[in-house]
């Protein structure tokens, strides 16, 4: 069983600033540091990290060459990270002091993402693989329609949640990675967790869903079985990737066939890690960091 992901990469320009600056506000920055992220290549690399084989599919722009050379350093399969004219997606994160943050996206060449692509990266992949989807690159139903016809197994992280998503079928996704918010959207305007998965599972009976809930930790939740999780805590330095540290981790732990509760536990203290520190990708850490903490 092979594991794609189709997602976005973005560099990620971050500000460390006393407050999100507000309408008509100037603001001085502490400090600017530029790393390579998007949701797409986070979960990538937290996948690897974590020990799981990884053929990241995206594009990327004149400037995104780094992200090839990175992928190729964690071990992930790079050859459908395709290069072509202008810029890559990219990002203007605000990091207040207590580590909350606030992310301005521009999608450039991950929106550039055609039906040609798709169609050239998914006739490598096979009933029973995995494609795990996020919502910042462009064909996104298409994707989906076409996974699933392939007879993939679809993970999605319905996030950003935009009028995108709501063209895709999501009766095909096996397993979603949402928050509340998304959580909310996709049950039709819940807010209590609770409510959320019941009517998650009641729209899609066979999916399994993790809601993620900030510092009320996380749930599991299919029709069969139910847990939740505690967050692990620690100082907030930069919440960047920690949901996509999450993501990462929860698939590394199914695919491995460690029991959920186990799993949920295992992710829950890789993204406290990533949280402790700052930046997306070099903040995730590797499972053997993990289970040394576990
Ligand atoms: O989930 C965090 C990521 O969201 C950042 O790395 C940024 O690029 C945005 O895509």
């Amino acid at each position: 069983m092979k594991v794609l992901n189709f997602g976005s990469l973005n560099v990620d320009y971050v500000y460390q600033v006393d407050h999100m600056v507000m309408p008509g506000e100037t603001q001085s920055s502490s400090g600017m540091e530029i790393f390579l992220g998007g949701k797409g290549f986070n979960q990538s690399v937290a996948l690897v990290k974590a020990g799981v084989p990884v053929y990241h599919a995206g594009l990327i722009g004149e400037d995104g060459t780094a992200f090839v050379e990175a992928a190729k350093d964690y071990g992930m399969h790079t050859d459908f990270i395709k290069k072509i004219d202008g810029r890559s997606g990219h990002t203007i994160i605000q990091v207040d002091k207590n580590g909350q943050n606030c992310i301005l996206l521009h999608g450039g060449s991950n929106r550039a993402v055609t039906k040609e692509f798709v169609d050239s990266v998914l006739e490598h992949f096979e009933a029973g693989d995995i494609i795990l989807l996020q919502n910042e690159v462009s064909e996104m139903p298409y994707i989906i329609d076409k996974a699933y016809e392939r007879g993939m197994q679809i993970f999605l992280n319905p996030s950003p949640y935009d009028a995108y998503l709501d063209a895709c079928d999501m009766s095909k996704v096996s397993c979603f990675f949402m928050n509340e918010i998304e959580g909310g959207l996709i049950s039709g305007g819940e807010t209590d967790p609770d409510k959320i998965i019941e009517k998650v599972l009641e729209k899609y009976p066979d999916a399994r869903i993790v809601l993620t809930l900030g510092g009320d930790g996380s749930i599991y939740a299919d029709k069969n079985e139910r847990h939740h999780q505690e967050i692990f805590k620690v100082e907030t330095v930069d919440t960047t990737a920690a949901g996509d540290t999450f993501t990462g981790y929860f698939i590394a732990g199914i695919i491995n066939g460690t029991p959920i509760k186990e799993t949920l536990r295992m992710s829950a203290l890789a993204a406290s890690i990533t949280v402790s520190r700052p930046g997306a990708t070099p903040s995730i850490p590797y499972m053997e960091e993990v289970q040394k903490m576990l």
